[in-house]
């Protein structure tokens, strides 16, 4: 996957995409992440990308032409099939709120552009004409789009065939699964007070994953219950839930 990023402050992304999975992702070739200066495609000689709002009112706003014209840079190098598999998108706060899902599609593309708002906010034209998705990362305003472009990367990229030690711990994600993560614990087994619950060092591996469902079952309903899908849930799932005192009716 090639994911191309479009910036006003590149520099930011030098530590970030240099370590980890992200890393190790670009070294073995199963992602190429390059990050441009939204300033190169200014038409303006200072490489100014900003201008004042028509109508009035506070703030910068993100000029089209540099948008459009670093877009158009990348998209023409792209084949017809690469093209069919690419989104473009925008960081905002007024965005739709990524999701798992929506990392899980952006992971099937060959190519992301990411486009990272800033100021007031970007040219209506830019939402318009050019982009496929419009991507907020939580419901606060950051002060520019490129953590958010960075979150968008990092969860995209893990998810990539190759990028995870084992495939296998991608099933077990809170969140992949429908359910958030069980609790988990490391060596020590007793730690100043605080002890392992005894049936993870018991080695009987149906009781553990039966606990383990449990667990996630009950910290879902507790802190995430808009997650859960009631009626994909197993009949001792719900017993179980129900046998807690849960109304899974309401
Ligand atoms: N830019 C500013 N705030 C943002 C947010 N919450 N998500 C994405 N981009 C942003």
């Amino acid at each position: 996957m090639n994911i191309d990023i479009l910036s006003v402050f590149p520099e930011m992304f030098v530590g970030p995409f240099d370590h980890s999975i992200v890393r190790r992702a670009q070294d073995n070739d199963l992602a190429t992440v390059s990050v441009h200066n939204l300033r190169r495609f200014s038409n303006d000689r200072r490489g100014i990308v900003d201008d004042y709002q028509f109508g009035g009112g506070p703030g910068m706003v993100m000029k089209p032409d540099p948008i459009f014209e670093g877009v158009e840079t990348i998209l023409m190098d792209l084949s017809q099939i690469e093209m069919a598999k690419t989104r473009v998108i925008l960081t905002s706060p007024q965005g739709n709120m990524l999701t798992q899902e929506l990392v899980v599609e952006f992971a099937q593309q060959l190519h992301l552009i990411i486009i990272c708002g800033h100021y007031e906010g970007v040219d209506e034209r830019v939402r318009e004409n050019l982009i496929t998705d419009d991507i907020s990362i939580g419901d606060y305003v950051l002060t520019g789009g490129e953590i958010a472009a960075m979150v968008i990367t990092d969860s995209v990229v893990r998810l990539l065939p190759g990028a995870i030690g084992s495939q296998q711990n991608l099933l077990g994600d809170s969140i992949s699964s429908g359910l958030l993560q069980h609790p988990i614990y490391t060596r020590p087994a007793q730690f100043r007070d605080m002890n392992v619950p005894s049936v993870l060092a018991s080695g009987h591996h149906e009781n553990i994953k039966v606990w383990r469902r449990r667990k996630a079952l009950e910290r879902t309903l507790e802190r995430r219950r808009d997650l859960l899908d009631i009626q994909n849930l197993s009949s001792e799932d719900r017993d179980y839930l129900e046998s807690l005192g849960y109304n899974l009716n309401r």
